[in-house]
């Protein structure tokens, strides 16, 4: 089975390995970049990747692209290796065997001093993010620029303050984690997330537990970090509406590999896992059951003993 199958041929996948081009460097580590028949540029790729996890195959020769500068939205069930996924690409978790390019170069290769360069490229933003909940929401965002960077406080406090705005988060420096409502928090997280001004940003599960205007809000500060500094973003997530409306390009995971395409592609589908996954979401996202969604009832809780 190819690595990637593609409603549209766009992106093909031969025997189960990515078709290459080269980029002319000749060299054994030859810089790689991939695109697309329409040209999209893969900033981060996967090539016949395998990865085993207590006997199971999660990954099982999975290849797949991410175009560079724009929003690729990474779906699939509980349990399809969507965080394993990104893990992989921020060099937390290495396959068993295949490739994971990231600029071209190979990160399956590094050893982990070697990985701390490219993690630098990288903001990553896991599921549960955790804010340290005894510094102030001004000290969890400077702390990359602190550890990273040899920036003078001043510098680092207009720094800080710009990413706050950013996210619409202007007045809350001297706040505590625990002061900040749940949107808040993982807005803040962002924040801290691009602070070091990362090509890639990496993020799991944005919109889980938000309420629907927390979600817009997640999303549009997803967007705008997108657009106005063009980072590569790639998002895990369950909230279809959210996807169809940020998402250049979508792939859905399953059976340790992968469907990928536009969003209108995957909308028009015909593989079954594809169609019941996006019709059980929808009506979750779109029919709440009760009459107070979840996500309403969590965002009205008062924010303590936040992770
Ligand atoms: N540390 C781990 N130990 C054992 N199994 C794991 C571990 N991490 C992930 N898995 C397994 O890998 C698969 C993918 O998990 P995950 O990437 O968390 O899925 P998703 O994020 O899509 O819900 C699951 O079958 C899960 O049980
Ligand atoms: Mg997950």
């Amino acid at each position: 089975m190819p690595g990637v199958r593609l409603p549209d041929g766009r992106f093909r996948a031969a025997g189960g390995r990515a078709n290459f081009t080269d980029d002319g460097g000749g060299g054994a580590k030859v810089a790689i970049s991939m695109s697309s028949a329409e040209g999209d540029e893969f900033r981060v790729l996967l090539d016949d990747v395998r990865f085993q996890q207590g006997g199971h195959a999660v990954f099982d020769g999975l290849s797949c692209g991410f175009p560079r500068g724009k929003i690729t939205v990474v779906l699939g069930a509980s349990g399809a290796g969507k965080s394993t996924l990104l893990r992989m690409i921020g060099g937390l978790t290495r396959p068993d065997s295949g490739r994971v390019l990231i600029a071209g170069q190979d990160i399956t290769e590094l050893s982990e001093t070697e990985l701390f360069s490219v993690r630098d490229r990288l903001g990553m933003l896991f599921q549960g993010g955790a804010l340290l909940d005894s510094l102030t929401i001004f000290e969890n965002v400077a702390l990359p620029l602190r550890e990273h960077t040899r920036l003078s406080d001043p510098d680092i406090a207009d720094e800080v303050r710009r990413r706050l705005e950013a996210v619409g988060l202007p007045d809350v420096d001297d706040l505590l984690p625990g002061q900040l409502s749940g949107g808040m928090k993982r807005r803040a997280a962002l924040a801290r997330a691009v602070v070091t001004d990362p090509e890639i940003v990496l993020v799991d599960e944005p919109f889980s537990g938000l309420d629907p205007v927390n979600v817009r809000r997640i999303e549009n500060v997803l967007v705008d970090l997108n657009r106005r500094l063009g980072i590569t973003l790639i998002v895990t997530s369950h909230h279809i509406a959210s996807t169809l409306r940020m998402a250049y390009r979508m792939l859905f995971l399953a059976d340790g590999s992968a469907i990928y395409g536009l969003p209108d592609d995957l909308l028009k589908s015909s593989d079954l896992r594809v169609t019941e996954f996006l019709s059980a979401e929808t009506q979750e996202t779109w029919q709440p059951k009760s009459p107070t969604p979840p996500g309403l009832r969590l965002a009205s809780r008062a924010p303590r003993g936040a992770a």
